[in-house]
């Protein structure tokens, strides 16, 4: 059955959380049901809707995979404080990094990141919660991906590799099936979430690892996260449609202190795009590009060279990983 699409501008967000509750109660009834939280758009929504409908009944887990921006579990964990929810932080770092060992292919990395999420440690939570019932935020975008073929499956126990009728008598629930990126960020205003949320740049599910070319160890990782924090710090107030930053595999010589320094380099993109199907590199000043190659030169250890990236989507794509 096709799903019936609500546009962001039809959509009364009063009334879409009124529905989408009691849909929630309806169906989970006094049981408990439980849900990943990434600090994105779209799970941020659907753990602030799972828990208006059934409190302390939802179990919200944060799943700290090591390849996070900085200082983002406690940012997401201190941000549902405030709102009166609780996240239970899950330290998974070595899990994910022992499964990032050694790959350096692109898909073969997005691959190990999945399998460990699904398989190993949130699959690990779903199967002892006791709850029947999860809570995704898949919205209508992931389905036309999925039917493309362009997403492989958005569908959890897919992923898991069971039939979660027949094996738990699980059930899916998708408050956001309807709704597009656009509602998404409207119903996530409305459900109280802050703007640093609910209008965040988009991030990649394979976080700092699609940041990083060839091996992603948590020692490239830091480098690629320092370089993170002071990009986005710094064109915060870009009107940009993403920016990101890249650690390169191959390095180069450099010189510090008198001495050749075989280097990092770091490449910076910068989007103008409406949707990601299309992207122009941002015409950022020449000034700005120098404090960038600056701050990174000087504050994110080892970096020799800073490039900026001027080729457009397609043919290039917005992420280099
Ligand atoms: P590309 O690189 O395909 O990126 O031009 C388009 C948009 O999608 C994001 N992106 C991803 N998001 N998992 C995600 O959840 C991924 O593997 C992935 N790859 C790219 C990218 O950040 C951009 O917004």
């Amino acid at each position: 059955m096709k799903t019936k699409e609500i546009k962001a501008k039809a959509l009364n967000t009063k009334k879409f959380i009124d529905e989408k509750c009691e849909e929630i109660i309806s169906a989970v009834g006094n049981g408990y049901a439980i849900n990943a939280l990434s600090g994105g758009v779209d799970s941020s929504a659907v753990t602030m809707l799972g828990h208006k409908a059934l409190g302390r009944r939802l179990k919200t887990y944060f799943i700290d995979n090591g390849i996070m921006r900085e200082g983002e579990p406690q940012r997401v964990a201190a941000i549902f404080k405030k709102l009166g929810v609780h996240i239970g932080i899950i330290d998974a770092r070595k899990k994910f990094f022992a499964a990032l060992k050694g790959i350096t292919d692109p898909e073969e990395k997005r691959e190990a990141i999945t399998q460990t999420f699904y398989k190993d440690v949130f699959g690990k939570l779903v199967r002892e919660s006791g709850a029947k019932y999860l809570l995704q935020g898949t919205i209508l975008t992931d389905i036309d991906e999925t039917i493309a073929g362009i997403k492989r499956q958005h569908n959890v126990f897919e992923q898991l590799g069971i039939d979660p009728q027949r094996a738990f008598g699980y059930k899916i629930i998708e408050p956001l099936v309807q709704l597009r990126k656009d509602g998404v960020r409207k119903l996530a205003a409305a459900c109280g979430l802050p703007k640093s949320i609910y209008n965040r740049m988009p991030f990649p599910g394979p976080a700092l690892s699609a940041r990083v070319i060839g091996e992603a160890t948590p020692e490239r990782i830091e480098i690629v996260r320092k370089a993170t924090a002071i990009l986005e710090k710094e064109l915060a107030g870009t009107r940009a449609f993403q920016y990101m930053a890249i650690l390169h595999n191959d390095r180069v010589t450099g010189m510090r202190a008198n001495k050749r320094d075989f280097g990092l380099q770091i490449e910076i993109r910068c989007w103008d795009s409406i949707d990601a199907r299309k992207a122009k590199p941002t015409d950022l000043s020449h000034g700005m590009l120098m404090r960038l190659a600056g701050r990174m030169v000087n504050d994110v250890p080892g970096v020799v060279s800073v490039t900026y990236n001027i080729a457009s989507k397609p043919p290039s794509t917005m992420e280099a990983v």
